[in-house]
């Protein structure tokens, strides 16, 4: 069966296009969206997008996405530097996490430098743009595949 990868998108993130397009650049999350859910459908994985600026919707998303989804693949913005809500959320669930940002945020300022959802995540792929969302699916592919191997 194909694996199910949920993935979230913070707050302002619905905002891509119109922001900080230096930063960011011009892709809206709706192409985000559909680029990440067919580069899904290529590794055979189905991919579910969706975006909150509203932090405890984002964690009701995480825990009930336990028991359905394999995986999940986050770009938690800027609660990504503030929530532990969403740290603890992700701890409880059982696949594995991949933490996704746009932009490098180790060469930004240094309130970005912290990561509280990095202390649940496999990894984190950051600065490669919108491209970030589909390295994720790929660490997932390469992460799935080794554990097939081994007898
Ligand atoms: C971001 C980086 C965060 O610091 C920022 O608050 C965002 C986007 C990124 O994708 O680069 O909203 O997560």
């Amino acid at each position: 069966m194909a694996k199910r990868v949920l993935v979230l998108n913070g707050p302002n993130l619905n905002m891509l296009g119109q922001r900080q397009p230096e930063i960011y650049g011009r892709k809206t999350l709706a192409e985000i969206d559909a680029a990440t859910e067919a580069a899904a459908a290529g590794l055979g994985m189905e991919a579910i997008c969706r975006q909150s600026n509203c932090e405890g919707k984002l964690v009701t998303w995480i825990q009930e996405a336990r028991g359905y989804f394999d995986a999940i693949v986050i770009n938690a913005a800027a609660y990504t530097h503030t929530s532990v809500a969403l740290l603890d959320a992700l701890t409880l669930f059982e696949g594995p996490v991949v933490e996704v940002h746009l932009s490098n945020i180790h060469k930004r300022e240094p309130f970005r430098h912290r990561s509280y959802i990095s202390g649940a995540a496999l990894g984190m792929i950051a600065g490669f743009g919108p491209v970030g969302y589909r390295l994720a699916l790929l660490a997932l592919d390469e992460q799935w595949r080794a554990h097939e191997d081994t007898p």
